[in-house]
């Protein structure tokens, strides 16, 4: 592994989203080379473009990691994703309430045992960098334990990692409830501990509407105010029983999304997940407050949970910042290149043709934008954090052969998001640093040495 602090760069074909394709012509918001260096300097890039315009400029002590047959681009952003539910990921045969209680809870339940916490969150984070995922919004568990098991899994990779606390005060078992004020105190402390620690960031994070009373979800927005820069994640309106229930429950309230409103959980650094059945009104109150979604495919898909329709949500009239999710476990991969096949058929069901460049936008770029965090991640760009992903269009034989078709970056794209899975990460880089590399013998993990303030 190159050590941390010094200067490395990555050469070989790659590609940058530098604009919105659902807003402007889709060639025009990516910038590609066939022969690119990114150079990286403590974690951060310093500079982006052909080789042959920058090798000169390069210290002679420098590092080139030269990829020619591969595609550099940014690490790849999971906008939503449960890492308890690794070990229940392909359950059989139910839609999400019945989901939630047959399956989902009894494996949130044994993370009351901090070992299994910590052994989950080791295999978890491994995944994510296998997949070329670099910055991920994380669902824990109830217990502030699995919070702690995360965050120090995140940060032997220095990785920049959002996640939180799963307040829950009603409708699951007994096992997994808090109190509005337990809750609140222990996301506090969880705060306090791991926020803008490293690159860690914290999420306030109320399971859906259903499990918290109105009391939780205002302490929620209590806890909002409490520092700069949390976020906020929860669900909505994923499934139609599901939005019948909230009806029910808050039948004072205008709307499922009204709900989080009145408790003050609408605004520019919150991600909602999934939102397959939002009205017009819904689409407008994200675009007026800035809030997010988060498309999670492959989940909607396995739920039988509905199409989202991510081409109405971005509409330039009122664009709604949208991320990709893989919402593991109910999403079937951690890959948000199989996210991203699944992305193209919803499109397709619903009238729509996501290209190549769209579908990367939502993974890198448009993640990063619909997280606030478009200064810091998501593009190959000067003064960016390093997080990279690199790329194998020929990972696989088939692959390989159908590569051999293909003749222009757009349709390398277009292939690895159609055939492409964990197998054609050839690298991962977190801050700069290989922690991940698909040939290295052994291990092909690295991770950081944890530092030692
Ligand atoms: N709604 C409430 N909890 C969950 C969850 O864990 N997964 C999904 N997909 N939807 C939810
Ligand atoms: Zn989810």
């Amino acid at each position: 592994m190159n050590p941390p602090g010094c200067s490395i760069a990555l050469r070989g074909p790659a590609a940058t989203l530098t604009g919105n394709p659902f807003e402007q012509p889709s060639r025009a918001c990516l910038a590609t080379h066939d022969d690119a260096l990114v150079v990286i300097e403590n974690g951060i890039i310093t500079a982006f473009g052909p080789y042959a315009a920058l090798r000169d400029t390069l210290p002679a002590s420098i590092e080139i990691v030269h990829y020619p047959d591969n595609l550099i681009v940014p690490g790849f952003i999971d906008a939503h994703v449960h890492y308890p539910q690794m070990q229940m990921i392909g359950a059989f045969g139910a839609q999400l309430l019945e989901w939630l209680e047959t399956y989902t809870f009894p494996a949130e339940m044994s993370f009351a045992d901090a070992a299994h916490a910590q052994r989950v969150a080791h295999l978890f984070l491994r995944e994510l960098l296998r997949a070329g995922t670099t910055t991920a919004m994380v669902y824990c568990t109830v217990h502030p334990h699995s919070v702690d098991a995360f965050f120090a899994e995140a940060e032997r990779f220095d990785a920049r990692m959002i996640a939180g606390k799963v307040l829950m005060d009603r409708n699951a078992p007994a096992a997994l409830l808090d109190t509005a004020q337990r809750g609140y105190d222990e996301s506090l402390a969880l705060i306090e501990r791991w926020h803008g620690r490293g690159r860690a960031l914290y999420s306030v994070t109320p399971r859906f509407a259903p499990t918290s009373t109105d009391a939780q979800l205002d302490a929620a927005g209590a806890l909002l105010k409490t520092r700069n820069g949390l976020f906020l994640q929860t669900h909505l309106c994923e499934n139609p029983g599901e939005v019948e229930w909230v009806r029910a429950l808050f039948p004072a309230r205008a709307s499922y999304l009204d709900v989080y409103a009145h408790a003050g959980l609408v605004g520019p650094r919150s991600m909602f997940g999934h939102g397959v059945h939002l009205h017009e009104g819904d689409f407008c109150t994200c675009h007026q407050s800035g809030a997010a979604l988060a498309h999670c495919p492959t989940s909607n898909l396995f739920l039988g949970s509905g199409l989202f329709r991510l081409f109405d949500a971005v509409d330039p009239r009122r664009p709604v910042k949208v991320g990709l999710g893989t919402d593991v476990g109910g999403g079937t991969s951690l890959s948000q290149l199989q996210t991203l096949n699944e992305a193209y058929k919803v499109a397709a069901l619903t009238g729509h043709r996501l290209d190549a460049v769209q579908g990367f936008y939502l993974a890198t770029l448009g993640g990063a934008r619909a997280l606030g965090l478009e200064e810091r991640i998501g593009r190959l760009a000067p003064g960016t954090e390093a997080d990279i992903c690199v790329l194998d269009p020929k990972a696989t034989p088939f692959m390989d052969f159908r590569a051999g078709y293909c003749s222009s970056i757009e349709e390398l794209l277009f292939l690895l998001m159609t055939l492409g899975d964990d197998r054609a990460v050839r690298a991962t880089y977190v801050a700069g640093r290989r922690v991940y590399d698909r040939e290295r013998a052994g291990d092909p993990f690295m991770p950081a040495v944890p530092s030692q303030e």
